[in-house]
């Protein structure tokens, strides 16, 4: 089955096209076949975070030479789409930029031979879902091909459990599902997230913790900001945080808070972190020495935190295979102390992580996901679909 996969959900433009087979377990493998993403990050640097209408500007400018990439090595039939002109100017209205150049492009390509196209339908900001949604939209209706909406949380957790090659950058790159036993846990760091999650079996998603204010992502990016350095801020920190370590510098600076380190729930809340590094900075001028302290001090204490719930929890669910997935895994310094720690607690728990790479927001995850519902023919009906900024898993 081949599925397309398509993500908006927050600054990353991605179109992704795999080819699966299997159902989930052993038996399970993919190949892609194409894919092709834009970063907007560096657009919104100058916001200090993501505007919200030039994510969604910048998505419908990109969504269709991601498509073409996408599909570039893929063979298409005669038969060209069929666009219903009216049809899909009444899809796309608050898109005309993306509506102008599909178009063209449906009256050009052929139809490729695809059996559904997942799109990320929520969680994340609103007018940048629909860019995505309506585009599924238009190429449905263009192509009679069925639609899946996946859950972005449920893309990450995905992505996570998935063995293949580092690089994506080739097409026929393959992969396949990592060796795990069910219950399993996922601790879901992003922009918008922090959640422990519990699934007993495939596809079932309890939350057991969750943030009560700022997700891990928001944190690092505030504080960031506090700290002149660029969006995202977590790419930022940590290399500070990691230049602070290797230079073995002092921190300069006084301990920060461990939020709800010994409290009995397995809930977190990081806003506390971002008001004491708040006062720290107002206190005087830094160093540059001072930013690299506070850098690591930062790290240090939200790592703590996500390494104490995450042990805590997996021992009060009896869970030996934890999950880490979200843009925030991409940091190879809380990846190393989940490693250690879970590894030393328990030797037989074992940290499924995807690379760094692909922990940020990507369609791969997505056309997994997608895969695994159109297998169980869970479409979604076009017209009824829409956005769902706070989708819950
Ligand atoms: O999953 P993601 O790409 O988008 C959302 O779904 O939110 O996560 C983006 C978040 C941003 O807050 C970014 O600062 C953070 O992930 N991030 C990191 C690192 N790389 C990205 N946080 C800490 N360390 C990193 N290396
Ligand atoms: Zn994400």
């Amino acid at each position: 089955m081949k599925v397309l996969g398509i993500e908006t959900s927050c600054d990353e433009t991605a179109v992704c096209l795999i080819e699966a087979e299997g159902d989930f377990g052993p038996s399970f493998r993919w190949r892609t076949l194409g894919n092709a993403l834009i970063s907007q990050a560096a657009l919104h640097a100058e916001f200090g975070g993501v505007f919200p209408n030039l994510a969604k500007r910048e998505h419908a400018k990109n969504l269709v030479p991601l498509l073409k990439e996408a599909l570039k090595s893929e063979p298409v039939s005669e038969a060209k789409g069929t666009p219903i002109v009216s049809d899909l100017s009444e899809i796309l209205q608050r898109e005309p930029d993306l509506l102008s150049q599909l178009l063209p492009f449906l009256e050009q390509h052929g139809k490729p031979d695809i059996d559904a196209i997942a799109v990320t339908h929520g969680p994340g900001l609103e007018p940048a879902l629909w860019v995505g949604i309506n585009f599924a939209k238009a190429l449905s209706l263009a192509w009679n091909v069925p639609i899946v909406a996946v859950n972005h949380m449920e893309g990450h957790i995905i992505l996570s459990l998935m063995e293949h090659p580092d690089k994506l950058e080739y097409v026929g790159t393959s992969g396949h599902l990592k060796r795990f036993e069910f219950p399993l846990l996922s601790l879901l760091i992003s922009g918008g997230h922090t959640e422990l999650v519990l699934s007993k079996q495939f596809q079932s998603y309890e939350l057991v913790g969750q943030t009560r204010d700022d997700a891990a992502g928001e944190a690092f990016d505030k504080v960031a900001r506090l700290l002149a350095l660029d969006y995202p801020g977590g790419p930022e920190i940590s290399r500070l945080a990691a230049e602070s370590r290797r230079q073995g510098l002092p921190l300069h600076t006084p301990e920060l808070p461990r939020p709800m380190l010994h409290d009995d729930t397995l809930d977190f809340s990081f806003s506390g972190l971002k008001t004491a590094v708040r006062r720290l900075v107002e206190a005087g001028k830094m160093s540059d020495e001072g930013r690299m302290g506070i850098a690591r001090e930062f790290e240090d204490a939200v790592t703590d935190v996500l390494v104490e719930k995450t042990l805590r929890a997996a021992e009060v669910y009896g869970v030996n295979t934890v999950v880490v997935g979200g843009g925030v895994s991409a940091n190879t310094y809380i990846r190393m102390r989940l490693k250690d720690a879970l590894e030393k607690e328990n030797s037989l728990t074992r940290l499924l992580v995807s690379p760094p790479e692909l922990a940020t927001d990507n369609a791969l995850m997505i056309a997994l996901a997608g895969y695994f519902h159109a297998r169980e023919k869970d479409f979604s009906d076009a017209t009824n679909l829409s956005a769902s900024g706070n989708l819950r898993l």
